[in-house]
């Protein structure tokens, strides 16, 4: 704890600079994000929050380089977004808002979390499969069909497929949208435990106020960051 907190002072570990990043989207006249400055440092655990519609999914997928801003400078990671957005991204695992997976879904939890690994390079096997799926307690769904699960169970298994690419950085975008309390204070207790033990900067976007130590509250408004 006391290295970590070190850290923090060090400005060699931004991991996440955002100057002056303006996003639009095709069409409209308001711009969706505008004018956001900020900085994540290593290791830092963050909720980004603001009422529906305030940009936070926007400034999300901004920061990972799927929406290309129109003025303002990015970095992840020392890479400049979104022009290296590949080799970036090969660092952070990233779960999407609105990620229920239909009934009719083929796939097993399994191949789910073995996708993970074979997205960087990887080889996957039972027992590294079944290492991922402890660290979010979901061993048991191992050849479930991932349509058949239950929100909680799917945030779960998906949140083990990110954690197979050992990312450095964690986005999150409304991960407790759809699961019961339970499932919430299991998933916060997750995500606590891999920022402490294996200091992954984890970036949450929510509505709510999850049961987590924040190291930082970034709130959102119109488009812009009204506190930080
Ligand atoms: N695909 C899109 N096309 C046009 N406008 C969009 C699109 N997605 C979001 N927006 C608009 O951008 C603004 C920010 O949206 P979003 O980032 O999704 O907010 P939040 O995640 O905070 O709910 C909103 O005004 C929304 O209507
Ligand atoms: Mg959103």
């Amino acid at each position: 704890m006391v290295a970590q907190f070190a850290s923090r002072g060090n400005l060699r570990n931004r991991v996440i600079e955002l100057e002056n990043v303006s996003t639009s989207y095709a069409g409209e006249l308001k711009p969706a994000i505008k004018n956001i400055s900020l900085e994540i440092r290593k290791g830092e655990i963050v909720l980004i929050t603001g009422p529906n519609g305030a940009g936070k999914t926007t400034l999300l997928e901004t920061i990972l380089g799927l929406l290309k801003p129109y003025e303002g400078k990015i970095k992840l990671l020392g890479y400049e977004m979104p022009k290296d957005a590949i080799k970036a991204r090969k660092y952070c695992g990233y779960l999407p808002q609105d990620f229920i997976k239909p009934a009719g879904e083929p796939f097993i939890v399994k191949d789910v979390v073995a996708m993970g690994f074979a997205s960087i390079g990887k080889n996957a096997n039972n027992g590294n499969i079944l290492e991922a799926l402890k660290k979010v307690k979901a061993v048991e769904l191992l050849n479930k069909p991932i349509g058949r699960l239950s929100a909680g169970q799917q945030q779960k298994v998906l949140m083990a497929r990110a954690l197979a690419r050992q990312p450095k950085i964690l986005f999150l975008d409304e991960p407790f949208s759809s699961v019961d309390k339970e499932a919430r204070h299991e998933i916060c207790d997750i995500l606590e435990n891999l920022n402490r033990n294996e200091n992954v900067t984890i970036l949450i976007v929510s509505h709510i106020t999850p049961k987590i130590e924040f190291d930082r509250i970034i709130k959102m408004k119109n488009g812009m960051v009204i506190s930080c």
